[in-house]
């Protein structure tokens, strides 16, 4: 953990320096810790920067405000995912990354999907874990080329399918390369994602040769 970036985080450098970094992103409730073992049983060996949200809802951690469940405080969503995005800048030059491939779960999912929509330019592309779309009126994003991987639950009582089905519209119209795709759950995460998420990191073409060589790997953060 570390505070001289501002927002609490573990880095863990990897042995696959030519791996994409994953920027790794919790649900509602987690923190840094929890989604380390995935993001390494997803992409073994690539650097990972897994970050603690900084809205607190009831004690527990979030990424942005929201009103309700699935209701969200816009403005408080763009207002985090600047300051996220910028964190991101930072903790790139201080790691030596190339931009990062977020893996986000729930609202986790979600501000990295806002990120994409306000600050394309700081990821290489994401892999969202029962998302729904962020901002009802986003900016015209670039996403040109950019691969996104969607998995939903067929049955997952806070995402309705035309939500997910929305921010995967939204997200290639931007021009990212999406794949969508529903499982037969609910909003907990199954061996199902895991697979799923796995070939996609697999497939990525330009999934190598993003570590910054210029820059040394610290030690984790
Ligand atoms: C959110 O608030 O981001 C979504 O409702 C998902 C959740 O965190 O439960």
């Amino acid at each position: 953990m570390s505070n001289d970036l501002t927002f609490v985080h573990r880095f863990e450098p990897g042995n696959r320096l030519e791996a994409s970094p994953l920027l790794l992103l919790h649900g509602t409730g987690g923190d840094e810790n929890d989604l380390l073992p995935l993001g390494e049983a997803i992409a073994p060996g690539a650097p990972r920067l897994s970050v603690r949200g900084q809205v607190l809802e009831h004690g527990m951690p979030r990424f942005f405000r929201r009103l309700a469940e699935g209701v969200f405080d816009e403005d408080d969503v763009r207002r985090r995912a600047n300051e996220l995005a910028d964190f991101v800048v930072a903790a790139r030059s201080r790691y030596g990354l190339a931009p990062p491939i977020a893996l986000g779960y729930s609202n986790g999912a979600n501000i990295a999907a806002a990120m994409l929509l306000l600050r394309p330019e700081e990821l290489d592309g994401a892999l969202l874990l029962r998302a729904m779309v962020p901002l009802r009126e986003a900016p015209k994003a670039d996403l040109a080329g950019k691969p996104v991987l969607i998995v939903s639950g067929k049955s997952d009582p806070i995402i309705p399918p035309s939500n997910s089905a929305q921010l995967a519209a939204m997200l290639s119209e931007a021009g990212a390369e999406v794949q969508h795709r529903t499982l037969p759950v609910g909003h907990q995460l199954s061996q199902a994602d895991l697979t799923l998420a796995k070939a996609w990191v697999q497939g990525l073409r330009h999934f190598s040769i993003r570590h910054d060589p210029e820059k040394p790997v610290a030690a984790s953060g």
